[in-house]
């Protein structure tokens, strides 16, 4: 501690003050200490003090200093607080009086006090806070408490500091009143989102020795200010998402971070897009930002979306990200089946591998879901055809047959190779066209009728059937008689075929006698072009009808009836007379002649034979009985109705001939006719002999002469049919018919009645056989 005494003598003023002294000292100098020699100052002697009964006046109440009256000094009694006792008033002293007593005097002490760095300085309040938007500018002031120190002078305030510097700096302003402002100055921008808190301490020191201090803690909360925008934690964002996602499938979350705090940091996300679609397919969460399905997707339309999202804070800062959509195909489309071009008839001759239909495929899907593959039901002689991609042909796969299949369902089915598998199908009709490919077939090999003679032309033997298994015109058929001839004639004068029905006519009434059977061919024929035909063989087998009555043979009929047979009287029972003969040319029970006696002359004498017409006595002739005796016998055929004819039979029972001619009166009458007769019949023979030695003559050189031309000419255009009655030595039985009757010819049986054709030198042969053998017969016999 300093200790300053200063020393007045005021001489100014004698009397009751005798002199003036000051001292200095420090303040809070400890009790006791010495404040100065007051004796000495004022040049008394200690000695006058103590009978002065010196002591210290003063009006304070509290005394700091005391008088030793002892020592002569003055002391400090109460340690002195210059700032309790001055505050900021300077100087500060305390004046004081010392009064003397025998004389009276005073002395005027003034004891100055002298600062003592004892107080540091100190601010109001330990910390002071601030709020301030980190959007403030640079510059920005903030005024900042003043700090106090109660010393004085050098040990007064002297500096602030404040630290840390980063943001702010500190400024100090000088006022009028000689106070200082003390104020931060913002620097350098705030950023809440860097420190939201920052702590500063103001430090105020004084110029004390040693230095004082006093800080004070400065608070500042950094407001937010929109200043960070909000950003996408990608800029680009993908994801795939299957086609038949149905609406509300979450198809990926979007998010955006803001720096900022509270609603500058609150981010709303939204769709950008101005495209509609995008819109109506995609929602998008505002606040979480999760994109979801609004709406149906479909690969075949879009096969990805682009999506730009916005995520803006309530500031209305923002920033944009894309999402990338990629659809994954579903098999949800069946193959479409477009039919480009079709035939709906195809001739059944059409070579395989002609193309019937063509066909254009589609599959909206892609990838194996779109790959379609093509098939017909294979039970039909059709296959599918790939032709270039997704264009197939259906063609024929082997030869068809319309008579097999005339019509095909054909089911075309296109199959996608997605899983599971999608198809569809299609129904094509085709008819098969016809072509003459089948030839009419008789119902059966070869046919065979039986028509009875004597039928009326026209009439309709039977029918032949042909079927042609064709269509149409293909299948009709017609039938034809095939040329050929029966018996030299052609057939066509025979039988007639209906064209359409196949029904075969007789064109002429038939004879049976004449002809039996016969064979002929029909072919039938279809109408295609060209046209195919078969043939069949058709036999007609004529049957008999008793139209032929019994020709009696022998014995022969004359007009005269002059012939008779011979019986001697002396026959025996059962000679034979004579034997009827006669042939029937009909055939069969119509040929089976029965014989029977109709009418006699004695009926008990004579008999016929049932079977075989011979007339036999039947009991011994006697001498009454008449030399003329005359049968007649019926010759009857087995026919229905039965057909007959009879026969006259003159039997003279004489021994002999003129005995006959005596009997026979009516003989008599011929005899100039039988003269005649013989005279006839022989000129007769004379004449038939030349004729036949010319005849033979002409023959030989005829056939000579024919010989030598050519052999060409060697045929015979006559009409002439030789026929031979059918079992003709059956119906002679036992009896011998005379091999000359095999001359006889007829043509027809229209000609029996009135011709007796025969071949001229046949007819003389038979002749002269004839004469040869009798003369009784004197023409040819055909019929009665
Ligand atoms: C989508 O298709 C798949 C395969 O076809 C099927 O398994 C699935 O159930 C479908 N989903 C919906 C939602 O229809
Ligand atoms: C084809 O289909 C039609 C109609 O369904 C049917 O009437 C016809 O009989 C079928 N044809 C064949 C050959 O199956
Ligand atoms: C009749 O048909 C046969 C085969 O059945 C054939 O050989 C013949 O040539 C045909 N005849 C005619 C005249 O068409």
């Amino acid at each position: 501690m300093r200790r300053q005494v200063l020393l007045f003598i005021s001489l100014l003023s004698l009397g009751s003050v005798f002199g003036q002294v000051s001292y200095s000292i420090p303040e809070e100098m400890t009790k006791g200490s010495l404040v100065g020699n007051i004796a000495q100052d004022l040049g008394l002697d200690v000695k006058r003090l103590k009978s002065g009964k010196a002591r210290i006046y003063t009006r304070d109440s509290e005394e700091y200093i005391e008088l030793n009256k002892e020592r002569g000094v003055l002391l400090v009694k109460e340690p002195i607080d210059r700032e309790a006792l001055c505050r900021q008033t300077t100087p500060c002293a305390l004046h004081f009086q010392i009064i003397l007593e025998n004389p009276m005097e005073f002395y005027t002490i003034t004891v100055q006090i002298t600062d003592v760095n004892d107080n540091a300085p100190t601010f109001e309040k330990s910390e002071m806070k601030f709020r301030i938007s980190e959007s403030s500018v640079i510059g920005a002031k903030f005024v900042l408490e003043r700090a106090v120190d109660r010393d004085v002078g050098s040990n007064d305030l002297k500096s602030y500091e404040l630290k840390p510097t980063d943001n702010f700096e500190l400024k100090l302003q000088s006022n009028e009143d000689g106070n200082t402002n003390v104020e931060m100055v913002l620097q350098k921008s705030l950023d809440r989102e860097k420190e939201e808190q920052i702590s500063l301490v103001l430090t105020a020191v004084d110029g004390g020795q040693p230095q004082m201090s006093g800080t004070m803690q400065i608070l500042i909360t950094v407001l937010d200010a929109n200043d960070n925008a909000p950003i996408f934690a990608q800029p680009t964002y993908k994801t795939t998402i299957i086609e038949n996602s149905s609406k509300g499938t979450v198809v990926a979350i979007v998010t955006a971070s803001d720096a900022d705090h509270g609603s500058n940091g609150k981010i709303t996300y939204s769709i950008m897009n101005t495209l509609d679609d995008v819109r109506k397919v995609f929602n998008v969460n505002k606040e979480s930002g999760e994109i979801s399905l609004a709406g149906n997707i479909d690969f075949e339309q879009s096969r990805n979306f682009q999506l730009n999202l916005l995520a803006s804070d309530d500031g209305g800062l923002t920033d944009s990200c894309k999402l990338i959509v990629e659809v994954e195909d579903v098999n949800d489309n069946k193959p479409d089946i477009n039919i480009m071009s079709k035939s709906n008839v195809i001739s059944e001759g059409a070579k395989p591998g002609t193309v019937v239909t063509m066909i254009h495929i589609e599959d909206l899907d892609s990838g194996e879901n779109g790959k379609v593959k093509c098939f017909s039901n294979d039970d039909i002689p059709f296959t599918m055809k790939m032709s270039t991609n997704n264009f197939y042909s259906l063609v024929t796969e082997s030869d068809l047959d319309r008579e097999r299949a005339s019509e095909y369902n054909i089911t075309v089915t296109c199959s996608d190779e997605g899983i599971p598998s999608l198809s569809s199908s299609v129904t094509l009709t085709l008819q098969i066209s016809d072509v003459n490919d089948n030839a009419p077939v008789f119902e059966r090999s070869s046919y065979e009728a039986y028509t009875v003679e004597n039928n009326t032309p026209g009439l309709s033997i039977f029918k032949v059937k042909a079927r042609d298994a064709d269509w149409n015109q293909n299948a009709r058929v017609s039938y034809i008689l095939e040329d050929s001839s029966v018996n030299g004639v052609p057939v066509s004068s025979y039988v007639s075929v209906g064209a359409d029905s196949g029904v075969i006519h007789a064109v002429r009434s038939f004879d049976y006698e004449q002809i039996k059977d016969f064979h002929f061919r029909v072919k039938a024929q279809d109408g295609g072009s060209p046209p195919l035909s078969s043939n069949v063989s058709v036999k007609i087998l004529i049957q008999d009808q008793n139209d032929n009555a019994p020709q009696v043979l022998y014995p022969v009929q004359t007009g005269g009836s002059l012939v008779a047979e011979m019986v001697p009287r002396s026959a025996e029972v059962g000679y034979l007379v004579t034997k009827v003969v006669a042939v029937d040319v009909d055939s069969g029970q119509n040929a089976w002649l029965s014989y029977k006696l109709q009418k006699a002359t004695d009926r008990a004498l004579f008999e016929v034979g049932l079977q075989n017409g011979e007339i036999r006595t039947i009991r011994q002739v006697t001498d009454k009985d008449t030399v003329k005796q005359r049968l007649t016998v019926v010759v009857e055929d087995n026919g229905q109705p039965s057909r007959s004819a009879t026969v006259n039979v003159n039997v003279a029972v004489a021994d002999s001939f003129p005995e006959v001619l005596s009997e026979f009166t009516d003989f008599t009458q011929d005899k100039e006719y039988n003269d005649n007769l013989t005279f006839y019949l022989v000129l007769a023979l004379a004449v038939v002999s030349f004729l036949f030695i010319t005849c033979l003559v002409v023959i030989i050189s005829v056939k000579i002469y024919r010989w030598r031309q050519s052999r060409i000419l060697y045929q015979s255009n006559l009409p002439v049919i030789p026929y031979y009655p059918p079992r003709y030595s059956d119906t002679l039985g036992t009896g011998t018919l005379p091999h000359v009757y095999n001359y006889e010819v007829c043509r027809t049986t229209d000609s029996r009645k009135s011709d007796c054709n025969f071949l001229i030198c046949n007819g003389i042969f038979g002749l002269l056989h004839f004469f040869s053998q009798s003369f009784s017969a004197s023409n040819c016999l055909c019929n009665e």
